[in-house]
């Protein structure tokens, strides 16, 4: 039995290799030459793709193209959402038009969030951590599910009558009115930039976790119907929990926020479940696992950029025994600097935030 994804249930995936076969992602390996340069590409962590060759003909003939992602505003901004925003960096500094969809609607309809809850969350969190990443106000545009215009709408009501029921069920499974609501919503985020009056009919990059993959696919198929661009995409892994699992911004114990205290940070750091083994003896005769370790994955996502430095903490780790106590020494101090240094970055980018949101205030 092939495995359904879920945009809203628990996506476990063991194996990402097998969405290749399983739903036709194709692997991003002959672009890791070419995007070196973004260590989410270069350590396989932006791992597959639909048609990106076609953003790739854009940049290369230094034509126009978008990139939209849409934001759940559901709690804390963490790591794992500080690599999508580096992704829209990334492409911004390519060049891309940015569009940034606060996805209100869906998480008014599937979390019960308030609209004036997710408001303040988009701003505080999402907003202001991606001002303070590096993400700049050029060529960037970022709007409501819930409060934008007129042709949105109308785009989106129109779009109702490019499925069938029968496609839906195979695609999500079971449907609710809030469900089907919420997927012509997104579809609608995804193709209404290439309407007149907004980006025109310009490649589309969504950078998504496979959990989002079957909107991807509903995308492309009204795309063809409707005569316009089928969307690219690319799918990141996503980054395990503290304690493994998921990390999550509803499990506070999951996650580091890019807004936590240093103490809280540290704590979690300490305590965070990692590859080690059971007793200091093992882990000098066998090394640890830094493949199954959270504070492991910290540093290969975001806090070493040499990949000399790590390949050095990976093989002291695997064959002469570091403990883990002193790695995660090594780590703090790189997170402590990070966290810092990012709160620094937040105060000066709260000009650029009031400036954004004045000009998507109605
Ligand atoms: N469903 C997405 C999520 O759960 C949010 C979203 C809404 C989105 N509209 C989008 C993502 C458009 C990409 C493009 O995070
Ligand atoms: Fe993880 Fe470091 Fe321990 Fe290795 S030594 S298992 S990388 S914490």
């Amino acid at each position: 039995m092939t495995q359904r994804l879920d945009p809203w249930g628990q996506v476990k995936i063991e194996d990402y290799r097998k969405l290749f076969d399983e739903f036709g992602i194709e692997s991003f390996e002959k672009f890791k030459n070419r995007f070196s340069e973004n260590r989410y590409v270069r350590r396989g962590i932006v791992f597959g793709h639909r048609d990106f060759d076609k953003i790739v003909s854009a940049i290369d003939s230094k034509k126009p193209y978008v990139m939209i992602t849409g934001l759940m505003p559901s709690g804390k901004f963490h790591f794992g959402h500080k690599m999508v925003a580096e992704q829209m960096i990334w492409h911004q500094k390519l060049g891309a038009e940015i569009y940034v969809c606060v996805a209100d609607m869906e998480s008014y309809l599937m979390r019960g969030i308030s609209f004036e809850d997710a408001r303040k969350i988009a701003v505080d969190e999402y907003l202001t951590n991606y001002i303070a990443l590096g993400l700049t106000e050029k060529n960037l545009h970022v709007y409501f599910q819930s409060d934008y215009v007129v042709a949105y709408y109308r785009f989106r009501d129109s779009l109702s009558g490019k499925a069938t029921l029968n496609e839906l069920k195979a695609i999500y499974g079971e449907l609710t009115p809030s469900k089907i609501f919420s997927v012509f919503t997104q579809v609608a985020d995804i193709l209404h930039v290439q309407l007149g009056g907004f980006s025109g009919k310009v490649p589309t990059v969504v950078p998504v976790g496979p959990d989002q993959d079957p909107h991807i696919r509903l995308t492309r198929d009204i795309a063809s119907k409707l005569d316009l661009i089928q969307p690219s995409s690319t799918y990141h892994k996503f980054m395990t929990g503290l304690q493994g699992g998921k990390m999550s911004s509803s499990d506070p114990k999951s996650h580091i926020a890019l807004t936590e205290d240093l103490p809280s940070a540290k704590k979690k750091l300490m305590g965070a479940k990692t590859g080690g083994r059971a007793t200091a003896e093992e882990q000098k005769k066998l090394g640890g696992v830094p493949e199954e370790c959270a504070v492991y994955e910290l540093m290969v996502y975001h806090l070493v950029e040499d990949d000399k430095e790590l390949l050095g903490i990976h093989d002291s780790c695997t064959s002469e025994g570091l403990s883990c106590g002193e790695c995660k020494k090594v780590c703090w101090e790189k997170l402590e600097k990070f966290l810092t240094e990012h709160q620094v970055r937040r105060q000066n980018g709260k000009k650029a935030v009031e400036n954004l949101i004045r000009i998507i205030q109605p």
